[in-house]
């Protein structure tokens, strides 16, 4: 299934309660919600407090994107916050195998994430437990810069992956530089989740994107 995820990191921090209720209305299945401590990336953005007050905006599921050095640590305070999928990297200092057997104690799905630099297989000994595998198609740290797409063999290589051990209910997932062009690109490649934030937040008719992005996402 084709699922649009809205980064909030492009909306009016100012008004996040009608951003979200504004993408929901458009269509969207998902929100991201881009977490950075600018110390895992050079960029801070918002804590679990955010998380918890914007939660009562939307019914959709909240799918947050750790860009932090120790998700271990924070992982309860985002759980608690509302999150429902809880994605992290490989390349934090945490404990990758104790991060997600602590998100799915705490009743959450659990996602995965490689920067660009990091081979996709990273991800394979966690597979089994995972929601949600995340190819970042830009470096974490901002919105607005372009797609990588040399990065599409690592999210055809991780859904071979999947479907090879006969696995369900895994979205893969590319961020970064998604648009209408590009997202036909990572579909193919074996994409089937979405991030765009300043596409989507630039975007004068939000829901006529978001039916072209699906529709261009179709395969
Ligand atoms: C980058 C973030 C992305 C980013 C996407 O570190 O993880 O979610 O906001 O923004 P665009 O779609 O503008 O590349
Ligand atoms: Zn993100």
């Amino acid at each position: 299934m084709v699922k649009i995820s809205p980064s909030i990191l492009s909306s009016d921090y100012g008004n996040l309660e009608s951003e979200l209720k504004k993408m929901e209305e458009c269509g969207a299945d998902m929100i991201h919600v881009d977490v950075m401590d600018g110390h895992f990336v050079p960029n801070i953005t918002l804590g679990a407090p955010i998380v918890k007050c914007i939660r009562k905006a939307t019914k959709l599921p909240f799918d947050v994107h750790l860009m932090i050095s120790d998700p271990y640590k924070y992982v309860p305070d985002f759980a608690k916050a509302g999150s429902d999928i809880i994605t992290f990297h490989t390349e934090s200092d945490s404990d990758t195998e104790k991060t997600i057997d602590e998100i799915l104690s705490l009743g959450k799905k659990a996602g995965l994430s490689v920067k660009p630099g990091t081979p996709v297989e990273e991800i394979y000994p966690y597979l089994d437990k995972l929601s949600l595998v995340l190819i970042m198609t830009v470096e974490p740290g901002f919105g607005g810069q372009s797609f990588m797409e040399d990065m599409m063999p690592k999210v055809t290589a991780v859904k071979n992956e999947i479907c090879r051990r006969g696995l369900k209910n895994i979205d893969i997932e590319v961020d970064g530089g998604i648009n209408k062009d590009t997202i036909s690109v990572a579909a193919k490649a074996g994409a089937n989740a979405f991030v765009s934030g300043s596409a989507l937040f630039g975007s004068d008719d939000i829901k006529k994107t978001i039916a072209e992005f699906k529709k261009s996402a179709t395969i």
